[in-house]
């Protein structure tokens, strides 16, 4: 089939070159010229496992192709995807400047029937509104004869195994009740849904908030463990226990209970946003979701707050080495992650920071620039060297057996501060560290330097 896809982001990008790969003829498109260039010579703008190789390889046998061409990308696609970004307006909710120029752009240029599929995370009313722009702008060509159907098919890739994901998708999700559609997008989906049937129609609106529902539901899941987490360092329980204990009800499951420093990324913020400004538009107060918001971002605070604590108070010449930059492994992504939380904090209290992260230095670099407060270091060891105490935000595995002994000579005063409780307490005190974790006691070593 031939398919157009619009926004060559993480969800374009994937989802164009994943139809490629099973046999469809894609074209991406993009408004960047320099991204698209790139593209055209196999450089890929982000990190994601196991995409370049196949970016290359599907555009070598001419499925995949990269334009900025929209005439030509329009005419190609008898299915034209809209991936484009939604980002948030200063309010919060989703903000569809990009999403209905492209509409406006595929009603611009099209001469035959066309599929639209709204694959951006976009509110429930999105596909009416694209529709209605749509209807416009071919009223206003003259060419309102000139028939499309706009489906809400919304995506669920994780960032860092997107690939593998859009490959092997848990449920593929039609939003349309244009029979017609069905067909054509059962088609297009038909390589994803062999061995079990994964596609799941429905109708549009409900299509476009079962995307919403997943994110705030998953969101909802680590912002009531963190509270957990810290009601049981409080009490003086241990959350690692407790999750092995409640994750075992196949009803409440393992996934998702992981206690940490809080979600970053891409989605869960800004969809947890978005969803709180729809129901506030229709004046509906959505409370659990609000809690789930306010929790996040206390909890990017609590490392700081136990930091600081440890310190008496009085960080102001203090260094710290921190490992861990991105909001999750495996990704290069900065967005709302909760070591920016964490870094700006330490710096307002006149701390320095020397940061390794295996993927996120870059994007560290353009995001700050060069200051005297944050040094990059190119490995995890180096990061470590004349620091005080060792901070962990993201769980990479290159984290999870580490040098101890070097650990311990390295900083001044051997404490670790682990987001992500990457490691044993009981381990950590024998080494002779004071060892603090989320939702569980610190744990304190004998042979302490003296701070
Ligand atoms: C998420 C959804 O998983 C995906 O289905 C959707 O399409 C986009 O949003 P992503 O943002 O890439 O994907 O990352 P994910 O792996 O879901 O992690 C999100 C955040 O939650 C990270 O900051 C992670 O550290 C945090 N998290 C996740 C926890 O703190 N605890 C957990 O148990 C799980």
């Amino acid at each position: 089939m031939n398919v157009t896809v619009f926004g060559t982001g993480y969800v374009g990008l994937v989802q164009g070159t994943i139809l490629a790969e099973v046999g469809h003829q894609v074209i991406c498109v993009d408004v960047d010229a320099e991204k698209i260039e790139k593209l055209k010579q196999g450089h890929i703008p982000i990190y994601e496992p196991g995409l370049e190789a196949l970016v290359k390889e599907n555009s070598a046998s001419g499925r995949l192709q990269f334009t900025t061409d929209a005439t030509m990308a329009v005419a190609h696609g008898d299915i034209q995807f809209i991936a484009v970004g939604t980002p948030s307006d200063e309010d919060g909710s989703a903000d569809l400047k990009h999403v209905l120029k492209v509409a406006e752009t595929i009603a611009e240029h099209m001469e035959a029937h066309r599929i639209i599929v709204d694959k951006s995370t976009v509110p429930v009313g999105t596909a009416d509104k694209v529709s209605a722009r749509m209807a416009e702008v071919l009223e206003r060509r003259g060419r309102a004869e000139l028939t499309f159907d706009v489906v809400s098919n919304p995506e669920f890739l994780k960032e860092g195994s997107a690939v593998a994901d859009c490959q092997k998708p848990d449920r593929i999700i039609i939003g349309t009740e244009d029979e017609a559609t069905v067909e054509v997008m059962r088609e297009l989906y038909a390589p994803f849904s062999r061995q079990h049937e994964k596609i799941i129609v429905m109708d549009v609106k409900s299509a476009e908030l079962t995307k919403y529902a997943a994110n705030c539901m998953l969101a909802t899941k680590i912002s009531f463990m963190n509270e957990i987490a810290n009601l049981a360092e409080r009490l003086g329980a241990d959350i690692e226990a407790v999750r092995q204990g409640i994750g075992s009800d196949p009803r409440i499951g393992y996934h998702f209970i992981y206690p940490g420093v809080g979600y970053g990324g891409s989605c869960f913020p800004k969809d947890v946003q978005a969803l709180i400004r729809t129901a506030d538009a229709i004046g509906f107060d959505s409370k659990v979701l609000k809690a789930v918001e306010a929790r996040n971002a206390e909890q990017k605070t609590t490392l700081f707050a136990k930091i600081r604590e440890h310190f008496g108070g009085e960080l102001a010449g203090r260094t710290l080495a921190l490992w861990g930059l991105a909001f999750k492994p495996n990704t290069d992504d900065m967005r709302e992650a909760p070591s920016r939380v964490l870094m700006e904090a330490l710096w307002e209290a006149g701390a320095r920071v020397q940061a390794y992260d295996p993927e996120a230095m870059e994007e560290t670099q353009r995001l700050y620039g060069t200051r005297d407060e944050l040094t990059l270091c190119g490995t995890k060891e180096t990061a470590l060297k004349g620091a005080d105490a060792l901070v962990i935000v993201t769980e990479w595995q290159s984290f999870r057996a580490p040098d101890f002994d070097l650990i311990h000579q390295q900083l001044s005063e051997p404490s670790i501060f682990d987001g992500r409780n990457m490691y044993d307490p009981a381990r950590m005190a024998r080494k002779g560290f004071t060892y603090y974790s989320v939702g569980r006691l610190p744990s304190r070593g004998r042979n302490q330097k003296a701070i």
